[in-house]
């Protein structure tokens, strides 16, 4: 069983890919009257088309998430246009400082995503505020922008999505760093297969294809919530699958006290393993610039 928290446009979609994929049963929770409830329900009534006997259970009441085994946190506030991210941080750390209360309180042995932005500062509060080991808390960013990333690929080459495999690490904002070194089609590097132009076309897409979604239509659901369900699937079915998560890091990349994506095996524990890839100088000078990013803005947490 797993736990979403918040059960607004990208949590309510998540839980419905979830159940849609036959992934876990669900407790679904958010704070506002009856939503919760009123989401599961609707759910609940398509789940006979969907030959899954799981359930999604909504409430507001968090012992509802006693015994889970992931627990999502995808409450606050998303990023409106012309909104700096220190301005969300400092709506959302209070949401999230709170939710993981609950979580230490019913469900202490769980495995803690997050998933509220900026979500590299809102894994390294929910890290602090749990005490859980490292590599049971961790974000979901760098997963979504992957997905962006292989579409755009994808797309330029007219091949396969499926065939595309690649990564982004950094920060899940407009530091990102997409890897073109590590992206292949069928093992094929990309920079065989396209013009550096084309390759600076597709980077610089993936890193505002978010802004452009949010510009048209105010916020980001489908390709999070999918992303979501992949990332529990992954744990939950232990499957070590191989993407960047946000993670805590302590000396890896050189970096410490700091929550930030990098590649990872994502597994039964999480967090199973960090994999410490040889960047080109390029990448590096753009992945510490990341991180500067990110500690600029937990240094004021104050945490220790
Ligand atoms: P939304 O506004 O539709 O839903 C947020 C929900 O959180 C609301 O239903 C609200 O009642 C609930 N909530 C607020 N405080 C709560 C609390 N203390 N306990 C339980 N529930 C609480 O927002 P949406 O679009 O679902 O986005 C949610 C968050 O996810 C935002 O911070 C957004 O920026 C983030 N996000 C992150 C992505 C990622 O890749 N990491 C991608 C897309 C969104």
């Amino acid at each position: 069983m797993i736990s979403i928290v918040g059960a607004g446009k990208v949590g309510s979609a998540a839980a419905f890919n979830i159940l849609r994929f036959r992934i876990s049963d669900i407790v679904l929770i958010d704070v506002a009257g009856e939503l919760a409830e009123g989401e599961a329900l609707d759910m609940m009534q398509a789940a006979p088309a969907i030959e899954f006997d799981g359930k999604v259970r909504g409430t507001n009441d968090f012992s509802e998430m006693e015994g889970s085994e992931v627990t999502v946190i995808v409450a606050g506030a998303g990023r409106k246009l012309g909104m700096t991210r220190p301005d969300l941080a400092r709506t959302n750390r209070k949401i999230v400082e709170s939710i993981v209360k609950q979580v230490v309180k019913y469900a202490p042995e769980c495995k803690l995503m997050i998933v509220t932005n900026p979500v590299d500062a809102m894994t390294y509060v929910a890290y602090k505020e749990s005490g859980f080991e490292r590599n049971r808390v961790f974000g979901m960013g760098n997963i979504l922008d992957t997905i962006r990333f292989r579409s755009y690929i994808a797309a330029e080459l007219n091949v396969s999505r499926e065939d595309v495999r690649a990564l982004v690490m950094g920060e899940h904002g407009d530091s990102m760093v997409p890897l073109v070194d590590y992206a292949t089609v069928s093992g094929i590097p990309i920079k065989d297969l396209l013009e550096a132009e084309q390759i600076e076309k597709i980077v610089n897409l993936t890193k505002t294809s978010g802004s452009e979604v949010i510009k048209l239509k105010g916020a980001t659901t489908y390709a999070p919530a999918v992303e979501i369900a992949v990332a529990v699937d992954a744990v939950l079915r232990g499957r070590n699958r191989v993407m960047s998560v946000s993670t805590f890091l302590q000396g890896e990349y050189g970096l410490s006290d700091i929550s930030i994506g990098v590649p990872v095996v994502l597994g039964k524990n999480g967090v199973e393993r960090i994999l410490e890839l040889e960047l080109s100088p390029e990448a590096q000078r753009h992945f510490v610039e990341s991180a500067s990013i990110i500690k600029a803005m937990i240094d004021t947490y104050g945490y220790t």
